[in-house]
């Protein structure tokens, strides 16, 4: 009898501590990622996927197209599925405010991730790489590498911007344009097609064959007499596409040299072109720390705890100020790739051999 009842109890007991495993393993966390289009957007989600599954919790990936509508349907079936934490990569970052209120009506918390979202209250947490750095180390790379600070010049730059729904497309311009703007007033770079306004220099989406419609344009009616020296690009989509216009009106050759040409995001693509002289940099942020950051920041809100953030003034979303973990971006060229990207076994020499 007694035996019985010791056994009843420890059975009870493991039930007990098996339901527990079993709850924490069916914790939802939602993870809604703009596009399936960029190599980037692929290794956030599986970086989060991997990282978030490897901590226990439910991930529920979805990619949204570039598509608004989409991201939104996403976002709230996340919602109704009972996730406990969304992470988002954000399609619009303006168009989120009401599906977010619903999410926080329901006590959902939001971690916006790489991309801030705009004008809502109902996000907790930004985890990114410092976009503002992003453009000041593209902008202090040609200063560098042109010898401004000397003097030198006059040099033909043309100027290219991401997405304006994209608020990194702000700061990243800001940044970059803080180093250009002095060496444009005091004619060292001079911009021939005279787009100078972000308005101007945008790029939808971020997307290739729109950086490449523009900059043909630019080329072949500010360019017939006359060279680009640099092409200022926000990111390895918009470069592609530069260079694409370039090739296409005769640079890369021993006349015709290709020009300086910045990017962001070190792309496998991209690294071919800086080490075959096509593009000049890029910038790394590496993904994996991204993906660890938000992750540990999940974890501490699902412990009931405030995840560690290094940033509390910088990103005001036009509603409040989102507490913000800031990961530091660093450029890429021929010559520091080696230790940037192989060492830390980001690639292998192979996934940068031509194909
Ligand atoms: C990201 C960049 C990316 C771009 C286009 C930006 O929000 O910060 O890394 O290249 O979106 O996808």
């Amino acid at each position: 009898m007694k035996k019985t009842v010791i056994l009843a109890a420890l059975i009870t007991v493991m039930v007990i501590i098996a339901g527990c495993a079993g709850t924490s393993k069916e914790i939802r966390i939602g993870v809604a990622m703009p596009t399936q289009t960029r190599q980037r957007w692929n290794q956030d989600g599986a970086n989060l996927e991997r990282k978030l599954n490897a901590h226990g919790y439910k991930a529920d990936l979805q990619y949204a197209n570039n598509e608004t509508a989409l991201q939104i349907a996403q976002i709230d079936k996340m919602i109704d599925e009972g996730c406990k934490v969304i992470v988002i990569g954000s399609a619009d970052g303006y168009a989120l405010g009401d599906i977010l209120d619903k999410a926080k009506n329901k006590g959902i918390t939001i971690i916006a991730y790489d991309r801030m979202i705009m004008n809502t209250d109902a996000v907790d947490y930004y985890a990114t790489f410092d976009n503002l750095a992003v453009g000041i180390i593209q902008g202090e790379y040609i200063e560098k590498k042109l010898g401004l600070k000397e003097g030198n010049g006059p040099f033909n730059l043309e100027i290219t911007a991401g997405s304006l729904d994209d608020s990194n497309t702000l700061y990243y311009f800001e940044g970059a344009m803080e180093i250009l703007r002095p060496y444009i007033s005091s004619g060292q770079l001079i911009v021939k097609s005279g787009q100078t306004a972000i308005k101007q220099c945008a790029i939808p989406h971020w997307k290739e064959h729109i950086a490449e419609a523009r900059m043909y344009e630019i080329l072949t009616t500010y360019y017939n007499d006359d060279k680009v020296d640099v092409i200022l690009c926000p990111n390895d989509s918009t470069a592609i596409g530069a260079i694409g216009a370039l090739k296409a009106v005769g640079y890369n050759t021993a006349d015709k040299p290709m020009p300086l040409i910045t990017g962001q995001d070190a792309d496998r693509k991209n690294m071919r072109a800086i080490l075959n002289g096509e593009q000049t940099m890029s910038i790394f942020k590496d993904t994996r720390n991204l993906a660890e950051q938000t992750v540990q920041m999940v974890d501490a809100v699902i412990a009931g705890k405030t995840p560690e953030t290094n940033d509390l003034g910088n990103y005001n979303n036009g509603v409040k100020v989102v507490p913000s973990f800031l990961l530091r971006p660093q450029f890429v060229d021929k010559d520091n790739y080696k230790e940037l990207l192989i060492d830390s076994g980001y690639y292998n020499e192979h996934d940068l051999a031509e194909q």
